[in-house]
């Protein structure tokens, strides 16, 4: 946690100088609780390690889509990716330029293609014959040219979670190189498009960088082939999936990809796009949970049940995913590393093995399981490490549960940027008829 704006100064964890029990008391819990300074330092890192490219960062609004965030963004100049009209949206109400984004998803519908031609998209990255026809259909009609890059699925394993992982020639994602070369030339005869360029995303997170090497080397096979029949490609994004420490444990920076991929982009001489999400949002955000009851069963199970829940951070049960936790207020601090494995980093720290769950009528409900976590008692807060990324944007309402609150550090304060949802919101939007 070294460059984290997560700290815990006498026994109390603290985000950006601020105590998270100080959130805790105005805003409430569960609550996701952004650093702005680590927001803008992975920013920053990332945007370095790459900056021999001169890339276009559109950062990718799937992962944290909060407006007052993406705004901060786009005053870091950096563009968006999108997936839908709906994020669309959000990038317009944020003040952020259409023109520095671009648009992937396999399913665009022609209104959400028609939205985005009105704005002007920076490129729509085409993922099936049918989007293309489409694309020029809509744009001819309209009277727009579209920019477009072809979403090539390279047929690479990137080693994810199998939930995410998109570059294989399995996955929904992108068209297989054959089938594209075919449609790069149709795009010849259509009016209403222009193809300038190639996208790949392979998945995520990926820890290795050699899936990139392999992923781009075949895109710019590709790309050679296109050109020899005279069809010049100027931009290569080469999407997300750039990882970060769940554990606590070291893995890749931005510049390891940077500096393995970096010769191959040099060579290709294209524009440069890239899509992070998780590896600058994730470690941006914490969710700040309470504990309501523990509770152990005859078998002598402890559970620790918290009033944050799968509604609020469905991936550990969705794709049985990591994310450390420990008590916001811990004279001995917090161990360096967490992992499953539990190894030797909690031996200074008196812990007992527990299920942190949440109130959800589900078994899967459960944000960690077999932990070694201190003693902890009703009315205890704890922190749900690296929730910034795919935490809020994937929360629902189940198990009519109100949405939880998201606050931001600012300077030596910290505002709300959305409020809690209230019961009435859960209930905005249906009409009770009689039927
Ligand atoms: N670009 C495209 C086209 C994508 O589909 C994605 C993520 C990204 C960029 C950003 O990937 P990132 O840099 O954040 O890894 N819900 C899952 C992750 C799904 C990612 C979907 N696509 C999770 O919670 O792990």
């Amino acid at each position: 946690m070294d460059n984290s704006g997560f700290q815990y100064i006498d026994g109390h964890l603290h985000c950006d100088g601020i105590p998270v029990t100080d959130i805790a008391e105005e805003h409430g819990t569960p609550c996701f609780i952004y650093s702005k300074s680590t927001l803008l330092n992975r920013l920053n890192s990332f945007r370095n390690a790459f900056s021999k490219h001169d890339p276009l960062i559109c950062f990718s609004v799937k992962s944290l889509a909060n407006l007052s965030i993406l705004r901060l963004i786009d005053k870091e100049d950096c563009g968006f990716d999108i997936v839908s009209g709906g994020e669309l949206y959000r990038v317009l109400q944020a003040g952020g330029a259409p023109g520095k984004t671009v648009f992937a998803g396999v399913g665009k519908t022609e209104e959400e293609i028609k939205f985005a031609l009105k704005h002007q998209v920076h490129m729509f990255n085409v993922e099936s014959e049918s989007e293309m026809r489409l694309i020029a259909h809509a744009a001819a009609e309209t009277g727009h040219t579209a920019a477009v890059a072809i979403r090539v699925n390279p047929d690479v394993d990137a080693r994810t979670h199998e939930k995410t992982t998109t570059g294989k020639k399995e996955n929904k994602f992108g068209i297989d190189p054959e089938t594209a070369l075919e449609l790069a030339k149709e795009t010849r005869s259509m009016p209403g498009v222009i193809l300038k360029g190639l996208h790949m995303h392979l998945g995520s997170p990926i820890y290795d960088t050699q899936p990139y090497v392999d992923g781009l080397k075949k895109i710019i096979e590709f790309k050679k082939l296109l050109e020899h029949d005279g069809l010049i490609i100027d931009t290569l994004n080469i999407g997300g999936g750039y990882c970060m420490s769940y554990t606590g444990r070291e893995v890749l920076s931005p510049q390891d990809y940077a500096d393995a991929i970096g010769p191959i982009l040099t060579e290709a001489g294209a524009d440069l796009i890239l899509e992070p999400g998780r590896h600058i949002a994730a470690p941006s955000g914490i969710l700040l949970t309470k504990t309501i009851h523990t509770k152990e069963t005859g078998s002598g199970k402890k559970f620790i049940i918290v009033d944050a829940a799968m509604n609020n951070l469905l991936r550990p049960t969705l794709y049985d995913a990591f994310h450390r936790i420990w008590p916001a207020d811990s004279p001995t601090g917090m161990p360096e590393v967490i992992d499953p494995e539990d190894s030797d980093n909690m031996r200074n720290f008196d812990t007992e093995r527990v299920d942190v769950v949440g109130p959800v009528c589900e078994s899967g409900d459960c944000l960690a399981k077999d932990r070694r976590l201190p003693a902890l008692k009703t009315g205890d807060l704890l922190s749900i490490y690296d929730a910034g990324a795919y935490g809020q944007t994937m929360s629902s309402n189940y198990n009519g549960r109100p949405k939880a609150p998201e606050v931001i550090t600012n300077g030596g304060s910290f505002v709300l940027i959305s409020k809690r949802e209230s019961y009435k919101d859960l209930i905005a939007g249906e009409e009770l008829t009689c039927i």
